[in-house]
């Protein structure tokens, strides 16, 4: 990947959010949901982005697409600072869309399967003629697998993944470069699950997109992804090839995210490490590793300072001081 062009660099990034009302007698206090994010997403690949419940995934998500802005930290896409004002700024809503977890609610259950997929087309005025715009969904709808002769049916008449292929078609409608997927497959069933990855498998062929691909399961993760960054508590733990996750995990919370997979037959012995304790709250602020409390190889000084990524193998980067070269020495 190292010669590769980059289409999006996330800078130092963090997202909190003010929680608590203190007219509700409730102090108001910082949640931070991300902190110092950096990373690089390379044209052409599929980045997953892999983490328990509240990491911050979805927040992630949602600041590269101009949902939520963010707190400090800079986004850069295609070289240039990623701003959704201004008149750059609607191009870039254009070159960067999002595809949500829950197919049904993301689709407005009034408006028929083509009005959906024809709608960004007419607000973006990408395709002001009519006729060629119908002939543009049609298209889109045979490209995502879904049968043009039910334009006119409503969501609720469609299945689940095939709701989620009207959402992919309407992302798809403006020709984007990149698509943040958070949780695309995870409300539908296994097989369903297997159909529509295969989907974003070949469209990412096809049309040569970017993914930013969220997830909470494994398996998806490993199916999809060239890539692979864990997130934990708001932060990066470890990013690299999607192979070398699974080959040499390094960091303690992956190697027990790993270690909870069931063993492939009954007779494969593996050892599960278990992390004891909950998830720390992300409400104020942090001091040391964010995994000092859970860690089994937690020393004072993750207590007292945070590591950085820091580069082990070629494109393999862990943030944990057991690799501290520094500390080796
Ligand atoms: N609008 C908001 N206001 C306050 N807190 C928020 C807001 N959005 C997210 N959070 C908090 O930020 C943290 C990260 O949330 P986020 O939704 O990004 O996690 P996630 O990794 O996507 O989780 P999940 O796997 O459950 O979708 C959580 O603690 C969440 O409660
Ligand atoms: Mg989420």
């Amino acid at each position: 990947m190292a010669n590769q062009e980059i289409l999006l660099q996330i800078k130092d990034l963090s997202k909190s959010f003010k929680v608590g009302s203190r007219k509700l007698g409730v102090p108001a206090q910082q949640l931070h949901a991300l902190s110092h994010v950096d990373l690089e997403v390379y044209r052409g690949e599929t980045l997953g982005i892999i983490g328990e419940s509240g990491c911050g995934k979805s927040t992630l998500g949602r600041c590269i697409v101009g949902l939520h802005t963010p707190t400090s930290g800079e986004l850069m896409f295609e070289g240039s600072p990623l701003s959704f004002s201004g008149p750059q700024g609607k191009g870039l809503r254009r070159k960067i869309q999002m595809i949500f977890q829950d197919p049904y609610s993301s689709l407005d259950p009034r408006k028929t399967c083509g009005k959906i997929v024809e709608e960004p087309m007419v607000i973006h005025k990408t395709v002001e003629d009519r006729a060629q715009r119908e002939e543009r969904v049609r298209e889109l709808m045979g490209v995502v697998g879904l049968d043009a002769q039910h334009v006119h049916r409503f969501p609720h008449e469609f299945s689940g993944g095939q709701r989620q292929r009207i959402n992919i078609a309407r992302a798809l409608s403006l020709s984007p470069d990149l698509l943040v997927c958070d949780e695309p497959v995870s409300a539908l069933d296994v097989s369903i699950q297997a159909q529509v990855l295969n989907l974003f498998g070949k469209l990412q062929k096809e049309f040569g997109l970017t993914y930013v691909f969220i997830s909470h399961d494994l398996s998806v993760i490993r199916h999809i992804s060239d890539r692979i960054a864990i997130m934990y508590l708001g932060q990066v733990v470890e990013l690299c090839g999607a192979e070398g996750i699974y080959d040499s995990p390094l960091h303690p919370y992956t190697q027990a995210l790993l270690s909870a997979i069931p063993p492939a037959s009954p007779f494969e012995k593996k050892k599960a490490i278990e992390l004891s304790g909950d998830i720390p709250s992300p409400i104020g602020d942090q001091v040391g590793c964010p995994l000092a409390s859970r860690c089994p190889h937690c020393t004072d000084r993750c207590r007292r300072e945070c590591p950085q990524l820091t580069e082990q193998t070629d494109g393999h980067q862990v943030a944990c001081f057991l690799y501290d070269k520094e500390r080796a020495r």
